[in-house]
């Protein structure tokens, strides 16, 4: 690990980092809203399934890549190619990533902010100022304004600290936070009445809906959020792990992680939507369909917690926090994409990067806040249904047909000796070649 650059100190530091950037607004807001407004269990069952099959595969090849380059995306990426037309793909690809993952920092700054206003507001009611909570929780510019700069502001102050002081330390100190909270929450929901229809239609798939294309689409999109694929992200972070770890178990246990967590999310929200519907609010209109889609856990969540009386406050404290915390550890991860990048190339100071860039993220949510209605939805299309899946598409392209197969076999083993008799080496280096690139392009074009 090269002194200069940092790297992650420990294997748990590594997890936790990873699975900090994967487990984030995309688990627990959006896998269970997707969920909801997508046929329930079927789309949990498809969703399991793409995660795996297609999304770890995908994540390994972004891995591999880093850990082989030990650099940012581009350099990575570069190293990994002969030609001059091979290093000029590689140049887009990867500068495709990093300016994928700063769009999507630009619009989740912004929802971030809401879990923070969110957070404090049952402080403000407790304390007494129900005005002040009241503006807490209504849209308004400068509420949105202020949150959003509060949040971005915690997330440079992160970044500027470096790899192990700042990204794996902080990391290490919510991850586990967010999970307890998390059980904690589920325990109490499923004693509520309502919560057993809940869990029957999270649990109990209608395979008929299994193939509808919309369906397959929401959930291979989810996934690749959720895997923060396409954005540069892994690449990086990748590139800081030790080449005597054993990355292929590494990285299947991020996967895991992010998978259940977003299924624990869903174990908690799905429940408390019936909930929220026996206790009379409207939830879902007379055709079945969901009544507030991306408002879900504003409206059902904070009506729950009103339902507890006074603990609620405190709960819904605690459940905000947690939204807040699982959306900094991914925020850090895409600020990191960008920095990196400004580091190794243009030999700038980490700080004075981190700032710059942070900032000019910071002036993208403001322009988007000034015009949320329009911009909000736009650029989160853009980024993660087109820039997430085209740019991991290319990066498994990337893998399949340019790196040469000695380099890749060998970067493998790097950390696991016996790797050949595993079934990821038999399967794996055939299925990121064909069978990735295939699938997504696939479902991608399905979607236009
Ligand atoms: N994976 C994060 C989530 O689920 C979002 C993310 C996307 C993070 C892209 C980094 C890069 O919320």
């Amino acid at each position: 690990m090269g002194v200069s650059r940092g790297g992650f100190s420990s294997r748990i530091g590594f997890i936790m980092a990873a699975a900090g950037s994967a487990v984030g607004l995309g688990n627990i807001w959006g896998f269970p809203t997707q969920t909801a407004s997508n046929g329930g269990a079927a789309f949990v069952l498809v969703y399991l399934v793409l995660a795996f099959c297609l999304a770890y595969p995908a994540f390994m090849a972004e891995l591999l890549i880093g850990r082989y380059g030990q650099a940012n995306a581009v350099t990575s990426l570069q190293k990994m190619s002969h030609k001059l037309w091979q290093k000029r793909f590689a140049f887009i690809v990867g500068f495709g990533g990093i300016i994928c993952a700063a769009l999507i920092l630009s619009f989740y700054g912004i929802l971030a902010g809401w879990m923070m206003s969110y957070a404090i507001e049952p402080l403000a009611k407790l304390m007494g100022f129900n005005e002040v909570a009241q503006w807490l929780v209504d849209q308004s510019l400068i509420r949105n304004l202020a949150f959003t700069a509060f949040f971005m502001l915690l997330t440079i102050f992160i970044i500027r600290r470096g790899v192990e002081e700042g990204i794996e330390k902080w990391s290490k100190r919510l991850m586990p936070m967010l999970i307890a909270l998390l059980i904690l929450l589920i325990i109490y929901v499923v004693t509520l009445d309502g919560a057993l229809e809940g869990l029957n239609a999270y649990l109990n798939p209608d395979f008929s809906r299994v193939l509808e294309p919309d369906l397959l689409i929401s959930a291979l999109g989810q996934a690749f959020f959720s895997l923060s694929l396409g954005t540069s992200v892994m690449v990086i972070y990748g590139s800081y792990i030790s080449k005597k770890e054993d990355l292929v178990s590494l990285g299947a246990q991020v996967t895991l992680i992010d998978v259940s967590i977003a299924f624990l999310a869903g174990l908690l929200i799905i429940p408390a939507m019936y909930v929220a519907q026996a206790q009379g609010v409207a939830i879902f209109a007379e055709d079945g369909s969901l009544i507030s889609g991306s408002s879900l856990v504003f409206t059902v969540l904070p009506s729950l917690f009103d339902g507890m009386g006074a603990v609620g406050l405190f709960v819904g404290f605690g459940f905000f926090v947690l939204m807040t915390i699982a959306a900094l550890t991914s925020s850090i991860s895409m600020l990191e994409g960008p920095v990196s990048y400004a580091v190794e190339r243009h030999d700038i100071e980490r700080t004075k990067a981190t700032t710059f860039i942070g900032l000019g993220i910071l002036a993208l949510s403001v322009i988007i806040v000034l015009n949320i209605e329009f911009m909000l939805d736009l650029v989160a299309i853009i980024s993660t249904q087109y820039g997430q899946p085209i740019i991991a598409m290319l990066c498994s392209i990337f893998v399949g047909w340019i790196w040469h197969r000695n380099s890749l076999l060998a970067e493998i083993k790097q950390g696991h000796e016996n790797i050949e008799n595993t079934l990821f080496w038999k399967i794996w280096p055939w299925y990121v070649k064909y069978i990735c690139p295939t699938a997504i392009a696939i479902v991608f074009l399905h979607s236009l």
